[in-house]
């Protein structure tokens, strides 16, 4: 077990300059980790470590990069492995990109890892594992069915994971996260898309046509409970947490129509909307069971999806300001 309240525990978070990795370090410096992110750049933003730039050390490198690896790992206690390439429309037309970031970076980060002595390395998993398993709510005792390279290098990051831990004693701890959603997010590549587009339009006042029946749903988690869940894998796992896949969700799920009432109801701001033709290959459902991250990582999620939204709505509103503004 690590360090409870950081007490300066060194923290690798790859990723760390991205959407989900920017919150895991501002939460981490704020509890008094000594921090450094390795990140590319490829999808980060500087901007996004702004609150913590004086406080961490930044790498601007690749995790494909072994040398960069072994330089930001060489005196880490424990890896928060974050970084990945993750849109999977983009997987499926760039698969050997995408496995080299995906694979090889992560299989960089465990032998680098194994060699230099890091105690704990925490992976970002992802509920694509599940692909189109319609068994709800999804626990981790299904089978993966993943759809997509992003799915099946996922599915594989987990592997690579166990392997490290049974083979080396690498405690390795696969955190499977479900629909992230919150500030910084820039939603191109993700479900999460869906919240900020219809903050946007609400805010904007322009007409919104929601795609299907709208009673499509999905398990929307805030990304500080996310941060939260990497801490709590870091600090509080049992043993029987190594090497296993745990997810991190709320265990509830929101209608797309639900979503937009309750954009309406917070912006106090109500716009037209209709309903079009259905995406293709749109699933109708992620709703995920927490029962083991409870039980292994003393997780439960504290922000409701209103709370997040609190958060998220005036993040929008500053991004639009600043995107009139050029
Ligand atoms: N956002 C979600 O809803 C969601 C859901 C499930 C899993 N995940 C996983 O969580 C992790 C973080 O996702 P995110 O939403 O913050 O995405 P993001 O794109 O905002 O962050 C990923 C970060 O990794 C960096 N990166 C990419 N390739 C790199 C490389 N070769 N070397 C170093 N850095 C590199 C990017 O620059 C970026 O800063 C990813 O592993 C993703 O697969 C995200």
């Amino acid at each position: 077990m690590l360090k409870d309240n950081g007490c300066m525990t060194r923290a690798v978070v790859t990723g760390g300059a991205g959407f989900i990795g920017s919150a895991l370090v501002d939460t981490l410096v704020a509890q008094n980790y000594h921090v450094t992110v390795l990140d590319d750049f490829s999808h980060g933003k500087k901007e996004n470590l702004a609150q913590s730039r004086d406080s961490i050390h930044v790498i601007d490198g690749s995790i494909v990069d072994l040398g960069a690896v072994e330089t930001a790992l060489s005196d880490a206690d424990i890896v928060f492995h974050l970084a990945a390439n993750r849109s999977v429309p983009h997987s499926v037309f760039n698969p050997l990109h995408f496995n080299r970031v995906n694979i090889d970076g992560t299989v960089n980060i465990l032998e680098t890892a194994k060699n230099v002595g890091i105690k704990r390395v925490v992976f970002s998993g992802s509920s694509a594992a599940y692909g189109d398993n319609t068994s709800f709510p999804q626990t981790e005792s299904l089978m993966p069915n993943p759809q997509s390279p992003y799915a099946i290098q996922k599915v594989t990051g987990e592997h690579l994971m166990r392997y490290y831990w049974d083979s080396f004693d690498l405690e390795t701890v696969s955190l499977r996260y479900f629909n992230v959603f919150g500030p910084r997010d820039d939603a191109t590549s993700s479900y999460g898309a869906v919240i900020q587009i219809f903050i946007d339009r609400i805010l904007s006042g322009k007409p919104i046509i929601i795609d299907g029946t709208g009673e499509q749903s999905r398990d929307f988690i805030f990304v500080q409970d996310v941060a939260d869940a990497n801490i709590a894998a870091a600090t509080r796992a049992r043993k029987d947490a190594f090497g296993v896949p745990i997810n991190v969700c709320t265990g509830k799920s929101v209608t797309v129509n639900q979503l937009l009432e309750t954009v309406q109801n917070l912006t106090g701001k109500k716009v037209p909307f209709s309903y079009g033709p259905s995406r293709a290959g749109d699933v109708v459902k992620t709703l995920g069971d927490n029962a083991r991250a409870r039980e292994l990582l003393g997780f439960e999620p504290s922000w409701s999806f209103e709370a997040g939204l609190q958060k998220t709505i005036p993040w929008v509103q500053n991004q639009l300001s600043i995107l009139h503004r050029q």
